[in-house]
C-alpha cells in the first residue's frame, strides 16, 4: 500500500485528491494547521473524513515540517497547501511569500532530509504566466512567465525551487501548471463559486443582486476532480516532469455569469459600460448584477488559456466536463445546499 501526504487536506483540491487516492488504495495522510474550528467540511461532504490520517503541519514552522514528514513517512508528497487567493495576496504580500515560496523551500528541505526518495507534486499555477496570456495566447510549458500578483511571484519562486531540487538532488519532482479548476467544493471567495452561490440564493428569493469586479477577465475553467487525477498521473510517470493542465477554452467572467443565470432559466441583458455596467433580468427588468470597483485587482491577469497537449500525449489525460455542464452542476449543488440550510 502506498502512503501519500497531502498538504492542505481541508482545501478543494486536498479533498478531491484524497478521494481519488483512497479509491486507488492509498493510505492517505492529510495535513491541517491549527485553527479555532476543525470541521473538514469538504471531507465530510465526500464521506471520507474518517478515512484520513491527520497530521499537524504549518508551512511557516521548519522543525514542525520535519516531524510531520518523519511521522507520515510518505512515498508521495502532494504539496497543495498555500495562501491560494490572488486578491488577498495584494493585501498580504509578505505573508503570501512566506507561506507559498519560503514554506515550499522549508518543506522541500524537510523531505530531502527525512524522506529523500519520496516523489513530489508541486501545485504550480497558470497565474505564473500572468501578462504572457494576453491576446488569447495558447500557453504551454515553454511559455514565458510574467507574474502579476504577489501570489504568482511566490508560486513562481516555489516552482523554481522545486526545479532546483530535481536538478541538484535528483528528487523525483513533478510540477503541475494547473489552470483554474472548479467544483461544488470551491471556496466561496473565488469568482465561480461566488457567482453560483449568489445565483442559487437569487433563485430561492434570498438575495437580490450579485456584486462583482472585472467582468472581462478570461479564464480557462476546468473540473477539479479531473485535475487531481492529472496530479496523480504525474507521480506515476517514469520521471518528474512539467505539465500544463487545462481545457484549451477561455471564457470571460461575464460569460460565466450568463451561464449561471441560464441554469435557473434567467436571461440577462447588459447595460452600461465599465464600472457602470449592470446585468438586468430580461422580462422583469430587475437589476441582478452590479460592479463594485473596490473588487478590481491592483494588477489583473486578463486572459489565461492553456495547451494541455503534453499531458494528453504523455499522461493520457484529457478534460471531460465542459464549461456549460460545470456551471450547471455548481448551480445545482448550491441550490441543494442552500435549500437544505433553509430547511433546517
Ligand atoms: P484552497 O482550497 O485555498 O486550499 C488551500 C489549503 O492550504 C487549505 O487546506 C489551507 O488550510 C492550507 N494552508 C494555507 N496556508 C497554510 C499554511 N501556512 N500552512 C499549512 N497549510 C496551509 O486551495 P485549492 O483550490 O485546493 O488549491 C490547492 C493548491 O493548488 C494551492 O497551492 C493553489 O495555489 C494551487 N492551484 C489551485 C488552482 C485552482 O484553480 N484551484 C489552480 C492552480 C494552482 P486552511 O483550511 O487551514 O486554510
Ligand atoms: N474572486 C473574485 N471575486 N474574482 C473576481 C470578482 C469577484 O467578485 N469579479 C471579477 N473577478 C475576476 C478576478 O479579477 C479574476 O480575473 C477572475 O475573476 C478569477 O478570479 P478568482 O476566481 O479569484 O481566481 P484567480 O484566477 O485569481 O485564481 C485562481 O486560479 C489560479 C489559477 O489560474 C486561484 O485558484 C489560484 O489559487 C490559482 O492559482
Amino acid at each position: 500500500m502506498k502512503r501519500a501526504l497531502i498538504t492542505g487536506i481541508s482545501g478543494q483540491d486536498g479533498a478531491w485528491l484524497a478521494l481519488h487516492l483512497l479509491r486507488h488504495g492509498y493510505e492517505v495522510h492529510g495535513s491541517f494547521r491549527r485553527g479555532a474550528e476543525r470541521t473538514f467540511s469538504r471531507l465530510h461532504r465526500l464521506g471520507i473524513a474518517d478515512d484520513i490520517q491527520y497530521v499537524l503541519l504549518e508551512l511557516c514552522e521548519a522543525t514542525n515540517l520535519v516531524r510531520a514528514v518523519d511521522r507520515t513517512a510518505p512515498d508521495e508528497v502532494y504539496h497543495l497547501a498555500a495562501q491560494s487567493f490572488v486578491g488577498d495576496s495584494f493585501e498580504q504580500p509578505a505573508y503570501t511569500l512566506d507561506v507559498n515560496a519560503t514554506g515550499t523551500a522549508r518543506l522541500l528541505d524537510a523531505v530531502r532530509t527525512v524522506r529523500p526518495d519520496a516523489r513530489w507534486y508541486q501545485a504550480s499555477t497558470s497565474e505564473m504566466f500572468g501578462a504572457a496570456g494576453a491576446g488569447d495566447t495558447l500557453l504551454d510549458e515553454h511559455a514565458p512567465m510574467v507574474p502579476r500578483s504577489p501570489y504568482a511571484i511566490a508560486k513562481l519562486a516555489a516552482h523554481h525551487m522545486v526545479g532546483l531540487h530535481r536538478e541538484a538532488y535528483g528528487t523525483f519532482a513533478a510540477r503541475g501548471i494547473l489552470f483554474n479548476h472548479e467544483s461544488a467544493l470551491r471556496g466561496p471567495e473565488f469568482v465561480t463559486r461566488k457567482v453560483t452561490r449568489a445565483v442559487a440564493a437569487i433563485a430561492l428569493g434570498h438575495q437580490q443582486v450579485l456584486t462583482l469586479g472585472n467582468l472581462e477577465a478570461r479564464r480557462d475553467w476546468g473540473h477539479a476532480p479531473e485535475y487531481v487525477d492529472a496530479m496523480h498521473r504525474m507521480l506515476q510517470a517514469e520521471r518528474g516532469d512539467d505539465f500544463v493542465v487545462a481545457t484549451g477554452r477561455a471564457e470571460s467572467v461575464r460569460t460565466f455569469v450568463e451561464l449561471a443565470f441560464a441554469a435557473i432559466d434567467v436571461s440577462l441583458a447588459w447595460r452600461g459600460t465599465g464600472s457602470d455596467t449592470v446585468g438586468v433580468e430580461v422580462g422583469t427588468d430587475t437589476v441582478r448584477v452590479r460592479i463594485d470597483p473596490s473588487l478590481y485587482r491592483p494588477a489583473e491577469v486578463g486572459w489565461l488559456r492553456g495547451d494541455a497537449s503534453k499531458a494528453a500525449r504523455l499522461l493520457g489525460w484529457r478534460p471531460q466536463v465542459g464549461l456549460e455542464e460545470l456551471v450547471h452542476r455548481m448551480v445545482r449543488a448550491d441550490l441543494d445546499e442552500l435549500a437544505g440550510d433553509l430547511g433546517r
